[in-house]
């Protein structure tokens, strides 16, 4: 295993211990995620089941025989955990390398806590350096790089990528995103766009790399 490889798992089996018993637990997806649904699948018994983000993660989730539920047949979740590609000093991140933004962010915006889990490697004083995934309608795909444009950025099409929700993805480099919650807002407002990969107006509650030192609880 590389060392981020193990950072990743690391973190991942520190969030273990926001799990209560009884809970439904929403999570998110990705490489790190995986090793969390693999901690979780040891405590499979203990817990109702998940409300998950992505097809990749359900499909894990049942291969492990965790239940998945709806979120709309849950309400509100006690527990999000979930990756980012990004996280600055104020917990704000940059998510949606793996495409599943949109409903990332729906279940971030229904949980109590959201607990972020990542690899030290992930940590930034300024977001942007990491390509900001916007996902986007397909017919407005030119419109919204366009928009893009306008505000400095270089959008590049993910071609090949259709996302759960059957939507495209643009990758935007070049941003040096000083006013994470200012920029999503404008984000969200360009017509055609659906999520931007941005979680700033509602960021992680919790960051955990798996560190004891870094996490603050060394
Ligand atoms: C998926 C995400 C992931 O959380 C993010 O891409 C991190 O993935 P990984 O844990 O594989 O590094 O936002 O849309």
């Amino acid at each position: 295993m590389t060392p981020q490889e193990e950072g990743k798992r690391r973190a991942a089996r520190a969030a273990m211990r926001y799990v209560e018993n009884g809970m439904t637990v929403g999570v998110g997806t990705g490489s790190t995620v995986a090793h969390f649904i693999d901690a979780l699948a040891e405590r499979r018994h203990d817990i109702e089941g998940a409300v998950s983000s992505s097809e990749q993660s359900t499909r894990l989730l049942k291969e492990r025989g965790i239940p998945v539920f709806e979120l709309n047949a849950t309400g509100e979740l006690a527990l999000y955990v979930d990756g980012a590609d990004e996280c600055d000093p104020q917990r704000r991140l940059i998510k949606g390398g793996g495409a599943a933004l949109t409903r990332e962010k729906i279940i971030a915006a229904a949980s109590k806590q959201f607990v972020c889990i990542i690899d030290p490697s992930k940590r930034v004083d300024v977001l942007g350096r990491f390509p900001l995934p916007v996902e986007v309608i397909p017919m407005a795909r030119s419109h919204v790089a366009r928009a893009l444009v306008d505000r400095g950025g270089k959008p590049v099409w993910r071609d090949g990528v259709v996302t759960d929700n059957g939507n495209w993805i643009l990758d935007v480099h070049g941003l040096h995103i000083t006013d994470p919650v200012a920029l999503e807002r404008d984000i969200n407002q360009i017509v055609g766009v659906v999520t931007v990969g941005l979680f700033a107006q509602r960021p992680a509650d919790v960051v955990l790399t798996g560190d004891a030192a870094l996490d603050g609880n060394a």
